[in-house]
């Protein structure tokens, strides 16, 4: 038999993923801002891991809140984004290590923040509205740090275009 059987256990299955993926996220950064050239790349890293160690928490708050105990579950794709960014800055010049991260942080806040969205859906459909506001907190955090990334890779991409 299907070890998830239910809806609910499935939604209960994501946000135990979605944990997985925080968690990872928190190590990631840790080592992304070590390998940083950019000062103000640190810095942003640095107040995502902040972020992120707080999104760690809304989740924790959104298993209470559906009575439900804390428990991770897989997340490959998380597994995925830090071996390829992992392998990216073991192959490049120490100088492309933003460009690599800055790369980095924009497929993994896309990922995120298909994650929250997809969350939301599902426990706004289940009338769970204190659970719909501790997702979207982490989604627009998310969504802040991928136009901060977006906006630092155009300007990096810019000049090294010049560099050409
Ligand atoms: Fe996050």
């Amino acid at each position: 038999m299907a070890q998830i059987e239910t809806p609910r256990e499935l939604f209960v299955h994501k946000l135990g993923a979605a944990l997985t993926m925080e968690e990872a996220i928190l190590g990631m950064l840790e080592e992304l801002e070590q390998e940083a050239n950019d000062p103000r790349l640190k810095q942003n890293l640095r107040h995502h891991h902040q972020e992120t160690e707080q999104q760690v928490r809304n989740l924790e708050r959104a298993f209470e809140a559906l009575g439900e105990e804390v428990e991770s579950q897989p997340c490959p794709t998380i597994d995925g984004l830090k071996k390829e960014g992992e392998q990216m800055l073991k192959n490049v010049e120490d100088e492309l290590n933003d460009a690599v991260i800055l790369s980095g942080i924009v497929e993994t806040e896309a990922h995120e923040i298909a994650v929250y969205d997809g969350l939301i859906t599902t426990a706004e459909a289940m009338g769970e509205e204190d659970i719909v506001a501790l997702f979207q907190e982490n989604l627009e955090q998310e969504q802040a740090t991928l136009k901060k990334g977006r906006d630092a890779k155009k300007q990096l991409a810019r000049r090294e275009a010049q560099r050409v």
